[in-house]
């Protein structure tokens, strides 16, 4: 099992390239089983999660090639096996494919994916727009089946704005008779990449960005090229990097336009941070100030943040409130932070955050992905050694976290027990 080793209390300095984004891929990577022939995706990050859509994609029969940062993925040999109840619990994104493969043979088969760590995270939303399509859904034996003769456009709305729902009805309606409107669909940066994705492989998607989205049917796609957007979590958690360690780092490769949420929290928070055309500049220096936070789907304060922006917290001056509307059971990084030395407690939705000035290094546990990130930023800023444990969480969604922040200063080593 692999885990960091990190000595904290180096300042970060110099320059820091963000990769293409890890939400983006998946769903791009999805949609590329819509049209049966070879796309090329630019930008995609080599991260764990991104190997299991690789295999989800080569198990359904695709082949994929890397070139550089270029992945090219040939769907022509594609048939609709189901997907297992292993594949899914590696990753609950493979459930990416269920519109799609919908959309290009009638038929699929997914095992439910269960809870997750941050939550039950249900279906509910995918399963009826997929109905409203015209799909009948079976669900036995831990399994739900689609199957539909033909889909036809209708309006959907969604209780609520679930990124992988809106995703997986835009995907499912590309080439479904007429039009197809989401109302309340998700506004995330990722599903506007999709639509442009979607649209270079002859999809008529428009509105992606706003609550409502328009898709009308086409009857043919064609192979198409993308470039994914920077990935928004990993610039964001560069930022708290910078400002948690009292450092001063230039972040490159981001659309500073959706960090805004981030940004203008942070601003709040005290940090000097200056923002470019494609790049972020933090200057850290004195102790922040304590600042609520909500999380809220896109353009509200991301839930992807909160575990990073809780580190950041903890070392502030005063008291902050952190109140998790997304996911019920986003707080398990609370108890790894207090193993550090933090003054936090969750209570009901929210958790109250009383800043220390200075935590100290401890044997912790990622428990998920971004909950490992918070453990990596509180540990670059602790007082001695932290140790963490279980960083292949981390590792879904970072690519080679210890080496870029290595180039910047801090200690930290990535071993193998
Ligand atoms: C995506 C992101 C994840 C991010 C999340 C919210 C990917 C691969 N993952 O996850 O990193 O944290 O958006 O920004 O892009 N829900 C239902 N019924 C459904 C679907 C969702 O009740 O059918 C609920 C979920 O339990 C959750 C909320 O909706 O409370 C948001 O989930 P959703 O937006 O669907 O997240 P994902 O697409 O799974």
């Amino acid at each position: 099992m692999e885990k960091y080793v990190v000595f904290g209390g180096n300042r970060l300095e110099g320059t820091i390239r963000v990769s293409g984004s890890k939400n983006a891929s998946l769903p791009i990577l999805a949609a590329c089983l819509l049209n049966g022939q070879t796309n090329i995706i630019h930008g995609i990050p080599k991260l764990r999660d991104i190997m299991v859509m690789q295999e989800v994609l080569g198990y359904l029969g695709a082949r994929v090639d890397w070139d550089g940062d270029a992945m090219l993925i040939d769907t022509e040999r594609v048939e609709p096996f189901e997907i297992s109840e292993e594949l899914m619990r590696r990753m609950r994104a493979s459930n990416l494919v269920l519109g799609p493969l919908l959309s290009r043979f009638g038929k699929v088969k997914v095992s439910y994916p269960g809870g997750c760590q941050i939550g039950s995270r249900p279906m509910d939303l995918h399963i009826k727009g997929l109905q409203a399509l015209g799909a009948k859904i079976t669900e036995k034996y831990g399994y739900i089946t689609a199957e539909a003769r033909e889909l036809i456009g209708t309006e959907i709305h969604l209780d609520m704005p679930s990124v992988g729902a809106t995703e997986n009805i835009m995907m499912a309606a590309v080439c479904a008779k007429g039009q197809t409107v989401i109302r309340n669909a998700a506004r995330e940066p990722e599903i506007v990449d999709l639509q442009n994705f979607l649209n270079a492989i002859g999809a008529s998607v428009k509105g992606a960005g706003s609550d409502m989205i328009k898709i009308n049917g086409v009857k043919y796609l064609n192979p198409g090229r993308h470039t994914v957007i920077p990935d928004r979590i990993e610039a964001g958690t560069h930022m708290i990097a910078a400002a948690i360690t009292g450092g001063d780092v230039q972040i490159v490769n981001v659309i500073p336009e959706h960090l805004e949420p981030v940004t203008a929290k942070m601003r709040e928070a005290g940090i000097n941070i200056e923002v470019g055309v494609d790049s972020i500049h933090v200057r850290g220096g004195k102790r922040p100030k304590a600042v609520d936070i909500k999380t809220m789907p896109y353009p509200g304060f991301p839930t992807d943040m909160q575990p990073q922006m809780m580190a950041l917290m903890c070392t502030a001056e005063g008291t902050s409130i952190i109140t998790e509307t997304v996911f019920e059971n986003r707080y398990k990084h609370v108890a790894e932070l207090r193993r550090m030395g933090a003054d936090s407690r969750v209570e009901g939705q929210s958790a109250i955050v009383k800043g220390v000035e200075r935590l100290s290094g401890a044997c912790v546990e990622a428990t998920d992905l971004r909950a490992g990130a918070a453990l990596v930023l509180a540990a670059l800023a602790a007082e001695n050694g932290t140790v963490i444990e279980n960083i292949m969480h981390i590792e879904r969604g970072y690519e080679r976290l210890d080496a870029k922040y290595s180039a910047l200063g801090a200690r930290i080593i990535r071993v193998h027990s």
